[in-house]
C-alpha cells in the first residue's frame, strides 16, 4: 500500500472488499469500499503470465493480493475472468488458454489464496460496477453494457439485477462471430479508421437493439476514453453513452459482487 492511500479503518471493514480483474495481458486489483465505489488502495497491476495457464495465473493473483497489504478479515474477495463462469467453473476460453474450458476455477483460486472467493465473468463484473457506481447508477429498465477490447464483453442488467453470462460478443452476424469484426482488437488488427470501425459497431448495436429493445447502452473497455471518435457516428434509437469507471470497472464490480454473493449464497 502506498503512503498516500489511507489504511481501511475498522469502521470501514463491513463494506471493504478486494476486487481482482484478470485479463489477457494484465491482472489488476485493489481494496475497495463497496459502499462508495472508492479504491482504498492504489490499483496494482501484474502481467498475465505467458500462456495464461490456470496455475500460473492463480500464483500471480496470490502475489497481487499480497501486494495490496493487510486485508481486513471480514473483507470478501471477488475475481473476474474473461470466460463464461457457471457455479465457479469456467466454461469457455475465447481469448485465453483452452485449459480453462470446463475448469474448476473458483476452487483453484480458493485453494491458492486459502480463502473463499466469488468468481465471475469480467464483463458481468464491469457492467455491474458501471450500473452501480457509474453512468447507469439508479437507472431502471434494461441496460446493456458492452466492453470493447480484445473481445466484446457484455452484461445485461434489468432493474439493477444482473443476468449473468450474456456473451453477446459472440452474436453471429452475417455468418461470423461478430467479436472478430467489431472488438477494438479488430480495429487495431485491420488498421480500421474510426469511421470504418463505427460502421461495424452500427451493425452490432442495431442487432442488439432489434433483439433486446434496451433502454440504454453503456460502452466500456479502454477505447471508451476515445468515445468522441466513434459514438457520435452511431445512429441508434437507444441512447448510447461511454462507461465512466474505465479501467476500474472490473475491480469494483468483482468486489461488489463478492459482497452480494457472500450474503446470498452459503
Ligand atoms: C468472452 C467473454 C468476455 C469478453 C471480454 C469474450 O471473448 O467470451 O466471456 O467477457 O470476451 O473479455
Amino acid at each position: 500500500m502506498s503512503e498516500s492511500t489511507p489504511e481501511p479503518s475498522a469502521a470501514d471493514t463491513k463494506t471493504v472488499a478486494v476486487g481482482i480483474d484478470i485479463g489477457g495481458t494484465g491482472i489488476k486489483g485493489a481494496i475497495v469500499d463497496v459502499s462508495t465505489g472508492e479504491l482504498l488502495t492504489d490499483r496494482k497491476k501484474l502481467n498475465t503470465p505467458e500462456g495464461g495457464k490456470p496455475d500460473d495465473i492463480a500464483e500471480t493473483v496470490k502475489e497481487l493480493v499480497a501486494s495490496l497489504g493487510d486485508i481486513p478479515a471480514e473483507a470478501s474477495v471477488g475475481i473476474c475472468f474473461p470466460a463464461v463462469v457457471r457455479h465457479g467453473v469456467t466454461m469457455s476460453a475465447a481469448n485465453v488458454s483452452k485449459k480453462w474450458i470446463g475448469f474448476e476455477a473458483e476452487k483453484l483460486f480458493e485453494k491458492t489464496l486459502g480463502r473463499d472467493i466469488a468468481f465471475v465473468n469480467d464483463a458481468d463484473a464491469a457492467g455491474f460496477g458501471e450500473a452501480t457506481y457509474g453512468e447507469a447508477k439508479g437507472k431502471g429498465g434494461l441496460i446493456i453494457v458492452t466492453t470493447l477490447g480484445t473481445g466484446i464483453g457484455s452484461a445485461l442488467i434489468y432493474d439493477g439485477v444482473l443476468i449473468p453470462n450474456a456473451e453477446l460478443g459472440h452474436l453471429e452476424i452475417g455468418g461470423v462471430d461478430y467479436e472478430t469484426k467489431a472488438a477494438y482488437s479488430a480495429k487495431e488488427r485491420e488498421d480500421l479508421s474510426w469511421k470504418k470501425w463505427a460502421e461495424r459497431l452500427q451493425v452490432y448495436y442495431e442487432t442488439l437493439e432489434k433483439l433486446f429493445s434496451p433502454d440504454l447502452f453503456i460502452v466500456g473497455g479502454g477505447v471508451s476514453k476515445n468515445h468522441e471518435h466513434f459514438l457520435p457516428l452511431l445512429d441508434l434509437d437507444t441512447p448510447i453513452v461511454p462507461a465512466t469507471l474505465r479501467n476500474n470497472a472490473g475491480i469494483l464490480g468483482a468486489a461488489l459482487l463478492s459482497t452480494k454473493r457472500s450474503s446470498l449464497v452459503e
